[in-house]
């Protein structure tokens, strides 16, 4: 019975201790929080997502420990999406073209000639009466945005032809965003749309598989489309933001003062890469016209925005809701017109 009884109590011991080591375990064990890009890790996205994670590491380091994955290395945009959905990763950055489909809010911030101006698009995305309606739309899907960046203004770019007008759009195959309204957008241009991620357009162009594309300048540089694309066409058809989005559970699961260190992370990214944004385009656009031969044109933007203004009544038609967003847009859009005007 006694030596029964001692294998009982150091049973009990042996058990308890692993349980506690299990828990002391867990207790020390940090969360990695993880978050994907597509970008490089010159881009001023990685730039302020590499400052977003020091504050946070900085500040919640005993319990958090951020990493960031650049470069498509979690997978494409939409690949990511679907990984922060699940809780597979905590945030991705993600273009707002893609949300759409998981959305219809986002519809908004990819029409065309939607605003008038760089400051009337940057006031506009300040504005959360604006932003709310539409980063909130996706808490079904197990997401929500936290905050956007900057992507600049989207412009045609092609092998060998220049776009001067949208007559010179036709006959080409031109890479897209997979999204419905920039489908509709190249129909209405006259060109034919190649819908595709932004990891297959530099092999897309190479291969002659598409005659151009269209983005911002850092696209020429940071992805190489420059070294094939000889002609970059400022027609300004549209700025569309990219957007941080987070796990939700992820982000309900944090304390009320973890969920603010948080937000301060989320003003400091949107600072940081919007502030190296400016510079980013500035030195893309020297390297392009010095380095890779792009030749910059200015057309006349009358004709494509022309082409393109159904787009706004269809959308608007299709989902009423967004009306009243769309006329706060409008509201700063006489704010702040375009330079042009
Ligand atoms: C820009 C944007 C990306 C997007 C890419 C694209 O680079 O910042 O978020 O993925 O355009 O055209 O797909």
């Amino acid at each position: 019975m006694k030596a029964r009884k001692k294998w009982t109590v150091l049973l009990a011991v042996m058990l308890l201790a692993a349980v506690c080591l299990a828990g002391c375990g867990r207790a020390e064990q940090k969360k990695i929080v993880r978050i994907g890009h597509n970008q490089s890790t010159n881009h001023p996205t990685h730039i302020g997502l590499a400052a977003f994670a020091e504050y946070i590491n900085e500040q919640l380091g005993d319990k958090y420990v951020v990493e960031v994955y650049p470069s498509e290395l979690l997978g494409s945009q939409t690949d990511m999406v679907q990984l922060t959905q699940t809780g597979a990763i905590d945030f991705c950055v993600a273009s707002n073209a893609i949300l759409e489909t998981f959305s219809k809010n986002y519809e908004i911030f990819n029409l065309p000639y939607l605003f008038a101006s760089t400051e009337a698009y940057h006031a506009a995305m300040d504005d959360a009466n604006v932003t709310e309606p539409i980063f909130n739309a996706t808490e079904k899907a197990g997401f929500k945005a936290v905050t956007w960046l900057d992507a600049g203004t989207r412009n045609f770019y092609t092998v060998d032809k220049p776009i001067n007008s949208p007559a010179d759009l036709k006959g080409l195959k031109i890479r897209v965003q997979q999204s419905p309204t920039n489908i509709e957008m190249m129909r209405l241009l006259g060109g034919s749309a190649n819908p595709m991620g932004f990891g297959e357009v530099y092999t897309s162009l190479q291969a002659n598989i598409i005659d151009g594309a269209e983005n911002n300048e850092m696209a020429l540089t940071d992805n190489g489309h420059g070294d094939v694309c000889k002609y970059y066409s400022y027609d300004m058809h549209q700025m569309v933001p990219d957007i941080l989005i987070g796990n939700l559970t992820f982000l309900e699961e944090l304390s009320a003062e973890e969920l603010a260190i948080f937000e301060e992370g989320f003003d400091l990214l949107n600072s940081v890469q919007r502030e190296e944004w400016v510079k980013a385009v500035e030195n893309a656009k020297d390297k392009a016209q010095n380095e890779q031969g792009v030749t910059f044109i200015y057309p006349d933007q009358e004709p494509f925005k022309e082409a393109c203004m159904p787009l706004h009544d269809s959308v608007l038609e299709s989902n009423p809701d967004i009306q009243p967003i769309y006329d706060m847009i409008q509201e700063y859009n006489t704010l702040y017109p375009s330079v042009e005007e």
